[in-house]
């Protein structure tokens, strides 16, 4: 038996808890799953004012009003608190949140305080609780109109133009925005809510809705949810909106306005194939249903893994699932993310490198092994990319850092797959799957750190010190750079496409087959085109290839960026559109960045751009492009 070279993580278990009763003095039916917490050091988030050993969030019961005029959600959140008799002081997170009263579950007022406001990061402030004994407690609170995790559009910014719209985005600290809870990956609670809205807008949850709305006869009506399954708080979202739903298989379906839905519903035809695939590979999908919503274009990401409603970004629809990769990643996440989390954020890798390898074996069974393999390459690509910008000893190119996302996607998710993809060629597929599937069973719904995954690793996959040496674990996981021994992806995936972009460097061939090719051939081809290009030359690729009418937005952003880079004049109408019509920040934040570094020229650009945009911008993306244009 190969010996451990590092300390277990402590699991703090906890027995059950005692029966709740709900606001109707009912009992609640059925007594919720508690999860455990780390303590091992390695495990402390310093994202979080919660102090989980001494008293802790186990279940989280809101209920809500929304209220669009004044653009504020409010009303009572009910936690159940699970502490040991003397320690009485319960801490959460907040940020901006107006708390009014904290009560006990019959409405004893207790007595409360709340800390100082760190700016910095979105830390908030904490609350502490003193409780007295009390288990059940009741906080009575408004969020502030300007709560980052809300984004409330006006009729204009959503496609029927008549009604208005809210989403959330909880990751990774945002739901202390109008959530008063620990609000920490590593603090696992079940939920449920009560939410009012006014007609004929629908609710829905990442929570299982809970029979008909009901009508409450003042125009408004109630939706009620539940999760009885243990997550971190990150994962509570809602959305809400003049929205139908359309069924695709037995467990899945996708939600959007009206006038989206048939698109949407087309994209995502394969979604319950998804599902099946994703069950093969690593074991039962645990959480029932699996409904997608395609929001607005203000939604701020591609996608969020909110458990039983995945959010989407209308812009990966393309008309061709060409963008689908996004719809296994987030199923993914069902098991790398939902089931088993990174107990802090610097682990992030744990969450998006295993789902984004899990993404490309799901891509590979559904779409087939050229796909797989084309978009696995685009990722070495990307890392490969940053790698050579920030240097290979950049620490923040280790994959289990302290800091968070600034080297966007290379390191967490591409690096992070790519060490997966590394050790499954050492020991072969059919033993690595086994091994990660009993990693998602051994760590359903509980935290996990990077090194807890490589004590498993060497625990219950290694099987001597030859193949330990051979996987460089370690370096891996806490080295920066990339490994010697990382599996390449294949040299022909691209072959075709990469001869094409050395025949226009030379001597300016379009290629013919471009149209024939698929998205990941034509992103490729126009990602490595020469950096300098003449006028003549784009306005020449633009008519042969098609690149402002495609109808993929991926394509279309990678041409924005182009023509921007060379100062195409032509080009400013159609980007301003799509800055117009577009939140996505993985568009928008570079679009901005690149006319910033365009100096005289793409400045004042920019700046007529924004002047008009950023209202219609979600906080994440406004942020990132505040950032973009203070630079000098
Ligand atoms: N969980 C992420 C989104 C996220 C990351 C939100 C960090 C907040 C902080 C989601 O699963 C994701 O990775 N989305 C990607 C799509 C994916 C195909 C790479 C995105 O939004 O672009
Ligand atoms: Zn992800």
């Amino acid at each position: 038996m190969y010996r451990l070279a590092s300390g277990i993580a402590i699991l703090l278990a906890t027995a059950a808890c005692t029966t709740m009763e709900d606001r109707d003095g009912m009992p609640i039916v059925t007594e919720p799953m508690v999860a455990p917490i780390l303590t091992t050091p390695e495990a402390q988030d310093n994202l979080t004012y919660a102090e989980p050993e001494k008293a802790r969030v186990t279940h989280v019961a809101l209920d809500l009003a929304l209220d669009f005029a004044a653009k504020r959600v409010g009303g009572t959140a009910d936690l159940r608190v699970l502490a040991d008799p003397g320690d009485e002081r319960l801490v959460l997170d907040t940020n901006g949140l107006e708390i009014s009263r904290v009560t006990d579950h019959v409405g004893r007022d207790l007595t409360f305080e709340i800390g100082e406001q760190v700016e910095e990061g979105g830390k908030g402030a904490p609350l502490t609780v003193m409780l007295n004994g009390v288990r059940n407690v009741r906080i009575h609170y408004m969020a502030p109109a300007d709560a980052e995790a809300l984004q409330w559009l006006s009729p204009e910014q959503t496609a029927g133009g008549e009604y208005f719209f809210l989403f959330s985005q909880g990751q990774a600290i945002l739901n202390r925005t109008w959530i008063p809870t620990q609000d920490s990956p590593g603090i696992r609670q079940t939920w449920e809510a009560r939410i009012t809205a006014p007609k004929p807008l629908d609710v829905v949850m990442s929570g299982v809705a809970q029979g008909e709305p009901e009508d409450l006869g003042d125009g408004r009506r109630a939706f009620r949810f539940v999760m009885d399954k243990p997550v971190p708080p990150y994962l509570i979202a809602i959305a809400a909106g003049d929205i139908d739903f359309r069924a695709i298989g037995p467990r899945t379906g996708v939600w959007a306005e009206p006038s989206v839905l048939p698109r949407a519903y087309a994209e995502v035809g394969d979604t319950e194939e998804m599902v099946v695939a994703a069950e093969e590979l690593y074991g039962e999908y645990r959480w029932g249903r699996y409904d997608m919503i395609v929001l607005p274009p203000a939604f701020p990401y591609g996608g969020m893994e909110n458990p039983v409603m995945t959010f989407l970004t209308p812009t990966f629809i393309a008309g061709d699932r060409s963008n689908n990769g996004l719809v296994a990643h987030e199923l993914a996440h069902s098991w790398s993310g939902n089931l088993v989390t990174n107990a802090v954020w610097g682990d992030s890798w744990l969450n998006e490198g295993v789902t984004t390898y899990f993404e490309n074996r799901i891509v590979e069974a559904v779409y087939g092994k050229k796909r797989a393999e084309q978009e696995a390459a685009l990722m070495y690509a990307n890392i490969q990319e940053v790698l050579s910008e920030v240097g290979n000893d950049a620490p923040g190119t280790a994959l289990s850092t302290d800091g968070g996302y600034e080297l966007g996607s290379a390191i967490a998710y591409d690096k992070g797959a790519f060490f997966l993809r590394t050790v499954e060629r050492i020991v072969g597929r059919e033993r690595f799957d086994a091994w990660l599937q009993q990693w998602f069973d051994n760590h359903a719904f509980q935290p996990a750190t990077s090194e807890m995954f490589y004590d498993d690793m060497m625990q219950n996959l290694v099987a001597s010190e030859q193949e330990a040496k051979a996987m460089m674990l370690r370096d891996w996981i806490f080295a920066p750079g990339l490994p010697s021994n990382v599996a390449k992806p294949e040299p022909a995936a691209f072959a075709a496409v990469d001869a094409a972009v050395e025949a226009y460097a030379a001597s300016r061939v379009i290629p013919a087959a471009y149209s024939g090719w698929t998205a990941a051939e034509q992103m490729r081809f126009l990602d490595n085109l020469p950096a300098t290009l003449s006028a003549e030359e784009l306005a020449q690729l633009d008519a042969s290839l098609g690149l402002s009418g495609t109808g993929n937005n991926e394509i279309l952003f990678l041409w924005l960026e182009m023509a921007l880079e060379n100062r195409y004049a032509p080009a400013v109408p159609l980007a301003e559109e799509f800055l117009a019509r577009v939140g996505r920040a993985k568009f928008v934040r570079p679009l901005f960045g690149v006319l910033w570094d365009q100096g005289d020229w793409g400045r004042p650009i920019a700046q007529r751009i924004y002047a008009k945009t950023r209202d219609s911008y979600h906080a994440v993306t406004r942020a990132g492009v505040d950032r973009v244009m203070a630079a000098d």
